[in-house]
């Protein structure tokens, strides 16, 4: 079996797998969650990195061919270097994807103000990534970027749902919109944040959008697949789905359900 590799630090990412799957539900999945060392979100540049990187090869020893980075702190701060380095020194037939790229495609089509946010952790909002990237594709939108330091950790520690995330949504909202007030669409710049959409769309402005990113990735995979029949070719199509955590198999099996909503059984492996 040919999986498709999809990491993320924790459970974010399974807003990327969700979307994918029910983009594309005849492919085989392989997501592996960092649990044990999540947030990556306020490690350093070299720390991700190597973490990134330790996992992108765990599942290329698995048999995964095309490893998807679910998570935007990954994409940052490693996926340039995991394509310029790592993949033609060691893997050249195999491909590593981000969610920045994708996301940014899609920007110019949403804003009509041209002022938009985005929300995303320390380490991608340091990396200026969307800022950069945006300014390539569309150099008239004016990016306002904010880190959202506690949002992640909510989510990992299941409180997303409780009176603490709504106190840090309304805080972070109110600071992205007090930056720019002609901002017409937020960007939630990080896997996690979808899994808080119910409290980020009722702190934020009416008149604002608020985007995903799920579905977004998912059309560029299937784009990227058909585009690429040489991959494409390889994966296998069985429609399943499995799991790798680093951390208790308990805990993630109980949240990761929770998201993907179905049963999840994963197994614990070691980085
Ligand atoms: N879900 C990840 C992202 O999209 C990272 C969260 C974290 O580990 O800080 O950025």
């Amino acid at each position: 079996m040919v999986q498709i590799g999809v990491f993320d630090s924790g459970y974010g990412g399974l807003t990327i797998l969700r979307e994918m799957r029910r983009r594309l539900p005849q492919y085989d999945y392989l997501y592996l969650g960092d649990n044990a060392r999540a947030p990556y979100g306020t490690r350093s540049f070299d720390v991700v990195l190597d973490f990134t990187r330790q996992a992108v090869e765990e599942l290329f020893s698995r048999g995964c061919r095309l490893v998807i980075l679910a998570c935007n702190t990954a994409s940052a701060k490693a996926l340039r270097t995991i394509q310029q380095t790592l993949l033609p020194e060691k893997y050249p037939d195999r491909r590593v994807l981000g969610v920045i790229r994708p996301t940014a495609e899609v920007i110019g089509d949403v804003t009509a103000t041209r002022h938009i946010g985005v929300l995303a952790t320390p380490g991608t909002i340091q990396s200026e990534s969307y800022t950069l990237e945006v300014a390539k594709l569309f150099p008239d939108i004016k990016v306002n970027e904010l880190a959202c330091p506690m949002f992640v950790p909510l989510v990992e520690n299941e409180e997303a749902t409780g009176p603490g995330a709504d106190y840090f949504v309304k805080k972070y909202i109110d600071m992205i919109m007090e930056k720019d007030e002609l901002i017409d669409t937020l960007v939630l710049a990080c896997t996690h944040y979808p899994i808080l959409y119910p409290k980020i769309r009722r702190y934020a402005p009416e008149r604002t959008r608020v985007i995903a990113q799920g579905d977004l990735v998912a059309d560029s995979l299937a784009d990227y697949l058909l585009r690429h029949p040489e991959i494409e070719s390889r994966c296998s199509k069985n429609g399943t789905v499995e799991f790798l955590t680093t951390e208790s198999v308990e805990k993630f099996n109980h949240l990761a359900s929770i998201f993907v909503k179905e049963d999840v059984d994963a197994q614990r492996i070691y980085l």
